[in-house]
């Protein structure tokens, strides 16, 4: 069994899929053994609690420095023992021994196609706003490795999903996830518990 830390900042739409999807046999293999916030009212929480999963939360502001964050953060993260940490909405800039300590065990899901509309200061509906200024007509969402960069690590999944004619940043945030989010993330960890991925010259491969 494939063990899942997944970390959450906001609602948990992703985290109730990734449940659901365990729940139904669309991931075998895996199972979350913590769900971890840095915000103590984010309602993920609720919902890894209702469902009977160990969900705590790590405020930096109940930290004096970033640093005592950071260390306080990977202690936790450690002490669960993790497999695969699954980013599913989490707002916080990643500590870098994290990150050097998980190489190709992390993976994040991010509301476009990488490489547009991805990046520091890229998250949630702004990336929907950008993409509706630019008039695009396909957006979508990506799963990908975590690596030192921002949104730059070897893409596992990508699904596009159409624009359509008077949305708004909101309407269209809702179809990306229902249309693409919802479907690839527990597609991603259902392929990576069956040792269906692999990682090669900073590229991601996926046997069907
Ligand atoms: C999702 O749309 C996810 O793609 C996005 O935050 C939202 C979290 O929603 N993540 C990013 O923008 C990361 N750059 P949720 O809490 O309902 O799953």
């Amino acid at each position: 069994m494939l063990r899942l830390a997944v970390l959450v900042s906001g609602g948990g739409t992703n985290l109730q899929a990734i449940m659901d999807a365990i729940d139904s046999g669309k991931i075998t293999g895996a199972e979350i053994a913590v769900v971890i916030s840095n915000n103590k009212n984010a309602y993920a929480l609720t919902r890894a609690r209702e469902r009977g999963i160990g969900a705590v939360c790590i405020s930096p502001k109940e930290y004096e420095s970033r640093e005592a964050f950071n260390e306080a953060f990977l202690a936790k993260l450690d002490s669960f023992q993790a497999d695969l940490i699954v980013l599913a909405g989490f707002l916080v800039v990643l500590p870098e021994q994290m990150i050097k300590k998980y190489p190709n065990r992390i993976i994040n899901i991010h509301p476009s196609l990488i490489p547009s509309f991805c990046g520091t200061g890229f998250y949630g509906l702004k990336v929907h706003e950008a993409a509706l200024a630019r008039g695009v007509k396909v957006t979508g969402a990506t799963v990908h490795f975590v690596d030192e960069g921002t949104d730059t690590g070897p893409i596992i999944l990508q699904k596009a999903v159409e624009v359509r004619e008077g949305d708004t940043p909101e309407v269209l945030q809702r179809r990306v996830m229902e249309e693409a989010e919802w479907v690839i993330l527990p597609r991603a960890i259902d392929l990576i518990a069956n040792g269906k991925v692999s990682v090669a010259d900073g590229h991601a491969t996926v046997r069907a």
